[in-house]
């Protein structure tokens, strides 16, 4: 049966917050033994627990839940560091400057891994005016469509989001050094140099 910690997860976060089974459990008021049996997957932890483990194990809750410690080093914001999060069961798509834990419809998301954008997502740009004009030369069917485009640069995200039988192009102002992300809901992430 699945469960919603796992042994290996409360094994690891203790020994990399460097605390004893009979530590953590002293700081959650149960004893040793029940903490060795968590560990050893003979027994989970009440549902009233999980806070005050995680907690005493210095993480979030979803942290907890998943196992690992999620530590942003993007201090300075620098949003080339840009992720991009889709949810598979409502479709969310959510935008974070760094790395983060985010979950969605009671599932943690992994970050989209961007792919070169290749011959069946090609995209040209067009100078209009004091904006380009992005066209993305893709299906905009039901089924296979391109969900967004981003234009990530230092100190900027400019995100539009496109719809099924919508055209795959938009204006966006490309000043700075940046990368262009474009999204399709079959083939993924895709990354494009300008
Ligand atoms: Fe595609």
């Amino acid at each position: 049966m699945d469960s919603y910690i796992t042994a290996s997860a409360i094994k690891n976060l203790r020994e990399k917050k460097g605390i004893t089974q009979l530590q953590l459990a002293e700081q959650i008021g149960v004893s040793d033994k029940t903490v060795s049996k968590w560990e050893t997957a003979k027994g989970l932890p009440d549902i009233s627990l999980i806070e005050p483990l995680a907690k005493a194990l210095g993480v979030s809750v979803m942290e907890l839940m998943s196992g690992e410690y999620i530590v942003n080093r993007n201090i300075s914001c620098n949003m080339l560091r840009s992720k991009f999060y889709m949810c598979p069961v409502c479709g969310n798509i959510i935008h974070s400057s760094g790395e983060s834990l985010v979950s969605c419809c009671g599932i943690t998301l992994p970050p989209l891994e961007a792919e070169e954008c290749d011959a069946d997502h090609a995209v040209t740009v067009e100078a209009v005016e004091d904006e380009h004009f992005i066209t993305v030369y893709h299906p905009m069917e039901k089924d296979h469509f391109i969900t967004f485009i981003a234009y990530v640069t230092g100190d900027r995200c400019q995100f539009v989001k496109l719809y099924p039988e919508g055209n795959a192009q938009t204006r966006l102002s490309l000043r700075g050094r940046g990368h262009l992300y474009i999204c399709c809901n079959r083939h993924g992430l895709m990354k494009c140099k300008l």
